[in-house]
């Protein structure tokens, strides 16, 4: 969602802004802008389009002749006014250049009190903003700022420029930036001040950064940045350093950056599971998590959205038997308002890629003022829910950049049963021996994921007839219907086919209604111990006409007539078949679209870390 950049240093900043925002296409969004002032006159020059980032590097010949090495740049994801030019960031307002990454709840207030109505261009919360800014500015920007956002009701991540009231008190060339929840992170190194919403636009120049603490405000000076709280004390960052560089952020010869992304896989798993194993055994030393935390509890909730969700489900199956304690799998949005049963017996586990999905971190916080102990799955180092939880275990997927979840799902459950197995050990649920097997079943998934990337083609030729189909329907039981629901998610998401997930035995309460001559029911029945009810299931679509794409472990053997395609998985334990199995669906949604000319990286209406609720 919304991407900010802002730079102030050496370089020309124009194409430096339409770079950095070229990184932070994968965030989703639907027009792009960038702001840059003139070294010579002082004056600011904004292109805005409509669109792609490439259509506005298209533009950038407007610019010739201007030098700049200080600017913002921004890719919207539109909330409040439509999809246009003029409601495209940065906006003017006064003598004020802002960007924005949020949402002011109190925009219609704000336009009473500070007199705005008939004096806006936009349909923005944005250009509302810039307008209390310019109202309290007089010269003395971080003045302004502070006055300015005691206004607004919200979340906002903005980097703003100010034009000189005189010039005995020029701002010069500053960039002015103040979060509150929205994401931004920062970092000065030999080229300049850089400010974005997160390390991929900035690490073509280091790998070195800090998260900008809320409500501090951060100055872009050239080559100089301070950073201070709301009373003007000083504060000092802690630089974070990122283990990849921007090789990782490319797509590596791959058509796209979800299939990379997929093949990454088998690597990224290893890469997360195999420092924290030792002696065969589990173990979250290195993470400073302490097996206290585990014992006694009564309950376990999930709170996370969308990929990372399935990926709670996938462990609810794994840790419930063992542990007989109840696990509850929460999405996100409804959790926070739903006054949550949580008390200090509570094991709150929030999942997520990015670190930042807003539902995710409020849903976290309302379980610490609850009195849980929380524990953070995420990939994104210094992110706001690794940060605010009270543990976090990180995955190690590197960036993932396709807005389809893919290897950070997989790893996040490689991650959770680990984490499963130590708390079985902890409550003395698991014997050191099943622990040791646990583990070594664990160790082999990478080579499972791997031996289905290896033989892609019968995947490939399966989606040729998906790729016709206007529905689709997964069906399974246990894990396979938690992997239904991620694979009908993956589907939909990417290649347009409207896709439902049903637990096996429930469709004929209504759903098998919607079953006629054609219509393509991806059936997944690696479970062993439902496997014999599944294949009744599938009876009852197959006798109604339907294109059955069956996926099953590579022994099993079933009537011929049963389905139109096989595809198999190794041979593995329940719980271990997620893994194969997640990356034939992954590859299924994967070809399907590809197959149907879509933007397989960047699917529409879509953002990968969002960031409003
Ligand atoms: C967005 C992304 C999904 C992701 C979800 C949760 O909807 O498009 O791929 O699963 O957010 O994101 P998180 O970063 O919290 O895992």
């Amino acid at each position: 969602m919304c991407g900010i950049i802002g730079y102030n240093g050496n370089l020309q900043a124009p194409g430096l802004l339409i770079e950095g925002l070229e990184r932070l296409e994968y965030r989703g969004y639907d027009s792009a802008g960038i702001a840059v002032k003139d070294t010579k006159t002082s004056s600011f020059h904004v292109i805005k389009t409509v669109g792609k980032v490439a259509e506005l590097k298209n533009r950038l010949p407007e610019l010739d002749g201007i030098s700049s090495t200080c600017g913002i740049g921004h890719t919207r994801w539109a909330t409040h006014g439509g999809v246009c030019e003029v409601n495209a960031h940065p906006h003017t307002f006064g003598r004020v250049v802002l960007l924005h990454n949020g949402i002011i709840e109190n925009h219609r207030e704000l336009v009473e009190k500070f007199g705005l109505k008939g004096k806006l261009k936009t349909q923005t919360d944005t250009e509302i903003a810039a307008a209390v800014f310019d109202a309290y500015y007089q010269g003395n920007p971080k003045e302004a700022i502070r006055k300015a956002v005691k206004e607004f009701i919200g979340t906002y991540a903005f980097c703003i420029m100010f034009v000189e009231e005189d010039e005995a008190e020029a701002s010069t060339d500053e960039i002015y930036a103040i979060r509150s929840v929205s994401p931004l992170v920062a970092t000065l190194c030999d080229d300049g001040a850089f400010i974005s919403s997160d390390i991929t636009a900035l690490i073509k120049y280091t790998n070195k950064y800090f998260v900008v603490p809320e409500n501090h405000i951060v100055t872009l000076g050239k080559n100089t940045m301070t950073i201070e709280d709301m009373r003007g004390h000083k504060f000092t960052p802690e630089y974070l350093t990122v283990n990849w560089d921007i090789s990782a952020a490319q797509k590596g010869g791959y058509k796209h950056y979800m299939m990379k992304e997929i093949m990454e896989q088998p690597d990224v798993i290893a890469a997360t599971i195999h420092g924290r194993i030792s002696d065969g055994l589990p173990s979250l030393a290195n993470d400073n998590v302490p097996d206290d935390i585990f014992k006694g509890l009564h309950s376990i909730q999930i709170v996370a959205c969308g990929t990372a969700m399935h990926a709670g489900m996938v462990f609810k199956a794994m840790i419930e038997p063992i542990l007989r304690v109840p696990v509850t799998v929460n999405i996100a949005s409804e959790y926070r308002y739903q006054d949550p049963i949580v008390d200090e017996h509570t094991l709150v586990i929030a999942i997520s890629q990015s670190g930042e999905t807003i539902d995710t971190l409020e849903a976290l916080r309302l379980s610490k003022r609850y009195g849980a102990t929380t524990l953070a799955v995420v990939n994104v180092q210094g992110s706001s829910i690794a940060r605010e939880s009270d543990y976090v275990v990180y995955t190690y997927a590197g960036p993932e950049i396709a807005v389809a979840s893919t290897k950070a799902y997989t790893v996040q459950i490689a991650t959770l049963y680990l984490i499963g197995c130590r708390i079985a050990l902890a409550n003395k649920k698991m014997t050191q021996k099943a622990a040791k097997q646990f583990i070594r079943n664990l160790e082999q998934v990478s080579a499972h994921i791997k031996s289905i990337l290896d033989n892609q083609e019968p995947i490939k030729k399966a989606t040729k007839y998906l790729k016709k189909a206007t529905d689709a329907f997964f069906i399974g039981r246990g894990n396979d219907y938690a992997l239904s629901l991620e694979g009908s998610l993956k589907l939909k998401e990417i290649s347009y086919i409207h896709a439902e997930a049903y637990a096996a035995g429930e469709l004929k309460h209504g759903t098998i209604a919607l079953i006629t001559e054609g219509v393509p029911v991806i059936a997944v029945a690696t479970q062993r111990t439902v496997f014999s009810k599944t294949i009744s299931n599938i009876r009852e679509v197959n006798a109604r006409g339907a294109y059955v794409i069956l996926i099953m472990e590579e022994q099993t053997v079933v009537d011929k007539d049963l389905c139109k395609i096989k595809l198999t998985i190794p041979e593995t334990e329940d719980v271990f078949s997620v893994f194969p199995t997640s990356a034939i669906l992954q590859l299924i949604a994967y070809y399907s679209a590809d197959a149907r000319g879509l933007d397989v990286d960047m699917p529409r209406n879509l953002a990968k870390s969002v960031t409003v609720e």
